[in-house]
């Protein structure tokens, strides 16, 4: 059997699997009843780093609101919540991917801190390690664990719901028909950062954790000119529950590169810009081609160490045959995972960094055809996961450039 750790929060091979040693293994322990076992998981939570806590309980539902699930909240946040289901975040625990991966070690309860933050989400806790590996974890089942929830992966609940209160931005004059209470995190990335901002290492082990959007944003030049929430939660104007005020608020789609993790269902293309710029310019004897980290307040990608955008430039002839060789860019990072997870390359793109390259343009042709692609895994990855029909690209540009100058071509929407 391949053992293969995966953790996206580390991430997969860019380099083919590896035959590993047989994996340390969760073991059940003991349960001492509800409130022993919550007390027993959250001292020891209380000893791990911050990214490997779960994020809040869940037990205890607000007043006003007949549970905890995001279509319950829909009743009257029914906008929200239609955006809210087009999101990764509505993906986050059914992600194909996610799930092959978790099958791969039992270190499946540091994925679930993020990727179900809230304690009533997960089947089980972790009460302890054995010998400290975090691979063999002891575990005690959830009597109150709620598998609908979990299936919603980062839901309202997830953030807004702490011990039976909503906690939001701070609606003035609010008309809420339930308890709410205002919190500073929800106007800053702080709210985003704890996921989007974990980098870790487990010695010995072959995954790592590689978050680092949030370092990426703060050091770069959208820090004091954008956060997070104005690219990726644009405001909107509306009421925010049914028969409310209208308001100026914020949209909840949280677009990224827009490749769905299931097809056909992702937000709308107006909700984010794709990050690539692409221009060219055409000299007698040279192709000039200007790749450009246009709209991403952090590099280009970010985030999963896997992804990369790829610009794809192919020359005809007048009559549109090929001419030449086609010529392919890959922007993005490039890891090897055995003995030890190591980063090889990084050509990645800064925010507002520009790339220009020349290429020579050879005998006969007319015109360049132009492709950009953003790509989330590789094939080679997505068939070692069994992930047939899971999409892994998305065409954001396509564009023609000639003596004439360059022609954009308007893509069909995603
Ligand atoms: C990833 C975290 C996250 C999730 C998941 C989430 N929200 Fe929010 N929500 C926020 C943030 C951040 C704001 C604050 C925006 C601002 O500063 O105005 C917010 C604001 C709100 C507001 C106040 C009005 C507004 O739009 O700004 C409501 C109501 C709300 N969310 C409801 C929901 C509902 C219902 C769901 C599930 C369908 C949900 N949220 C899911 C982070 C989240
Ligand atoms: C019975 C209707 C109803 C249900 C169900 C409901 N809400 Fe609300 N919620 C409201 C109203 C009304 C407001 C206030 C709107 C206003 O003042 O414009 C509100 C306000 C909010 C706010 C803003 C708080 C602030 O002032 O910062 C958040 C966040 C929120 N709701 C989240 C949720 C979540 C999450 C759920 C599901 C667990 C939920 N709501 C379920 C009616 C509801
Ligand atoms: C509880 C952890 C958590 C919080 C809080 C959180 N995210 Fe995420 N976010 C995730 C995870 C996990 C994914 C990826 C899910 C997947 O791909 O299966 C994700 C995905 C995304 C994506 C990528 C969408 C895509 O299609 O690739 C964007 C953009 C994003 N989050 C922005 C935000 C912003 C902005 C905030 C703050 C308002 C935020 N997130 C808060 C965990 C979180
Ligand atoms: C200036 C606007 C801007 C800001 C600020 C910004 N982003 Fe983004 N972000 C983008 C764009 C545009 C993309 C799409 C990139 C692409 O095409 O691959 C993106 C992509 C992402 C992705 C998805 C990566 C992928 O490949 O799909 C995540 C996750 C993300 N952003 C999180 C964040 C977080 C967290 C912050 C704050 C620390 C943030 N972003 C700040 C514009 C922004
Ligand atoms: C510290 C929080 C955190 C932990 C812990 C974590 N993840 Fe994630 N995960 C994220 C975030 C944030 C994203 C979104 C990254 C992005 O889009 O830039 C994500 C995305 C993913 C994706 C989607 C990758 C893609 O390219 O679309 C997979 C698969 C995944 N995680 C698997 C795992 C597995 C397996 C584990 C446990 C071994 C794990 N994650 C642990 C935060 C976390």
């Amino acid at each position: 059997m391949f053992l293969f750790l995966l953790f996206a929060c580390g991430s997969p091979p860019n380099d083919p699997p590896k035959p590993a040693a047989t994996p340390p293994k969760a073991e059940q322990v003991e349960s001492l009843g509800f409130d022993a076992d919550l007390e027993r998981a959250l001292a020891f939570y209380a000893t791990r780093p911050e990214m490997e806590q779960p994020h809040g309980k869940g037990f205890e539902v607000p007043s006003g609101v007949p549970d905890l699930s995001a279509e319950s909240c829909g009743i009257c946040h029914g906008e929200i919540y239609e955006e809210w289901k087009l999101s990764t975040h509505a993906h986050a625990w059914i992600d194909p991917q996610l799930q092959e991966e978790m099958k791969k070690s039992a270190n499946r309860w540091l994925c679930e801190n993020c990727h179900t933050p809230l304690l009533v989400q997960q089947a089980n806790w972790t009460v302890g390690l054995s010998e400290g590996d975090v691979e063999a974890p002891q575990l005690v089942p959830n009597e109150k664990f709620d598998a609908k929830l979990q299936e919603e992966g980062i839901t309202c609940a997830s953030c807004h719901v702490r011990d039976g209160v909503i906690e939001g931005p701070g609606l003035p004059d609010s008309v809420a028909a339930h308890p709410v209470k205002a919190d500073a995190r929800f106007q800053s990335e702080a709210i985003c950062l704890r996921c989007h901002q974990a980098v870790a290492e487990y010695p010995g082990k072959s995954f790592v954790c590689t978050f680092n959007t949030g370092k990426e944003w703060s050091e770069g030049p959208y820090a004091d000119e954008q956060s997070c929430l104005d690219c990726h939660m644009p405001t909107v104007e509306r009421p925010v529950a049914l028969g409310g005020p209208v308001r100026k608020v914020r949209s909840h789609y949280w677009r990224g590169a827009g490749i769905p993790k299931v097809a056909g269902v992702h937000p709308p293309p107006s909700a984010n810009p794709p990050g690539l710029g692409l221009d060219a310019s055409w000299t007698p004897a040279e192709l000039s081609l200007t790749m450009t980290n246009a709209n991403a307040g952090h590099m280009l990608p970010t985030g999963d160490p896997e992804r990369w955008v790829q610009i794809d430039v192919r020359f005809e002839t007048e009559a549109g045959e090929a001419v030449g060789e086609p010529i392919h860019y890959r922007i993005g990072q490039t890891w090897e995972w055995y003995p030890a997870p190591k980063k090889l390359n990084d050509n990645r793109l800064a925010p507002k960094e520009a790339r220009t390259e020349t290429l020579a343009i050879p005998e006969g042709a007319a015109r360049a055809v132009i492709e950009a692609s953003s790509h989330r895994i590789s094939k080679e990855t997505a068939e070692y996961h069994h992930l047939d029909a899971y999409p892994r690209s998305l065409l954001i540009h396509r564009i023609t450039v000639s003596a004439e100058g360059v022609d954009a071509e308007d893509l069909p929407k995603q």
